[in-house]
């Protein structure tokens, strides 16, 4: 990453719009992504953030507005910005006959890097996948497959990662194991948007929340900044403070509730 890449915010993105035929999916989404922040995107069944993410890795063009990764516009620096990021999405691109490892080495081989045996390894240790490394990916757990995937994101130490739905499907333990992952990798510079239909998720791991209602961003925020958009909370015989939950359910409708 040369230094001049290195100003503004990791992601920025404004105006973005998106239709597919006549139903228009984004309708001018403006936020930016600080580097080496978490930004979780919220958003009901179909709200558009697969959507976002597509644009903003290069696998789908928008309609108008710009967006602008790691200091390179999307849509005239692709190459750019596909050297910045990486992207897992909900289906792990792990390769169930290999082992953990040979998953790791063979992305390193595929990036041309030096040193894929090490690079596997340092991976494998840093997700607690050192032991399972020599076995086949079939017979890992979704946890356990999961944070592989992720590990397999990271080879070649892509800036910015993009992670569409990371623990959809995990228990609560394999999603805890996801969430530090997440979290180590912010703490080491990394930029991560994900977005998510927990908001627990967003509760716990991101420093920014916004959400993605009827094509476009609603709210953008702290989760301090979001339940402050809520009355004060109740003072009755315990104080309740609002949870993202009700944030998000009094903003989005109630009408959402009971989806999955
Ligand atoms: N290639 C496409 N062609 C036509 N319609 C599409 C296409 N991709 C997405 N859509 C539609 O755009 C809308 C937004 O889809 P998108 O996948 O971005 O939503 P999402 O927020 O990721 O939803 P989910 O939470 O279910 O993953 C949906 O109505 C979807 O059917
Ligand atoms: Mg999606």
């Amino acid at each position: 990453m040369s230094t001049t890449q290195a100003q503004g915010p990791a992601i920025h993105v404004q105006g973005l719009t998106k239709s597919f035929g006549k139903l228009e999916v984004l309708r001018g989404v403006d936020f930016d992504v600080a580097r080496g922040s978490i930004f979780a995107l919220l958003g009901s069944n179909g709200a558009g953030k697969t959507t976002a993410i597509r644009i903003l890795s290069t696998l789908a063009k928008a309609d108008a507005g710009a967006a602008v990764v790691n200091g390179f516009d999307v849509a005239t620096q692709a190459t750019d910005v596909r050297e910045s990021i990486s992207l897992t999405g909900q289906f792990a691109a792990v390769d169930e006959i290999l082992t953990g490892r040979e998953n790791l080495v063979l992305v390193a081989r595929l990036r041309h890097l030096r040193n894929p045996g090490k690079i596997a390894d340092d991976l494998l240790k840093r997700f607690s996948l050192t032991d399972a490394g020599a076995r086949r990916a079939s017979t890992y757990s979704g946890g356990m497959r999961r944070r592989l995937d992720i590990a397999m994101s990271l080879i070649g130490n892509p800036p910015v990662i993009f992670l569409d739905e990371p623990t959809t499907g995990l228990d609560p333990q394999a999603r805890i194991e996801v969430w530090q992952a997440v979290k180590e990798l912010a703490g080491q510079g990394t930029t991560v948007l994900l977005t998510t239909q927990y908001l627990e998720e967003a509760e716990h791991l991101a420093d920014r929340i916004a959400i993605l209602h009827e094509g476009r961003i609603i709210v953008n925020g702290t989760l301090t900044e979001l339940k402050q958009l809520l009355p004060p909370a109740k003072v009755e015989y315990v104080e309740k403070q609002p949870t993202l939950e009700d944030v998000f359910f009094a903003l989005v409708g109630n009408d959402e509730r009971g989806q999955s």
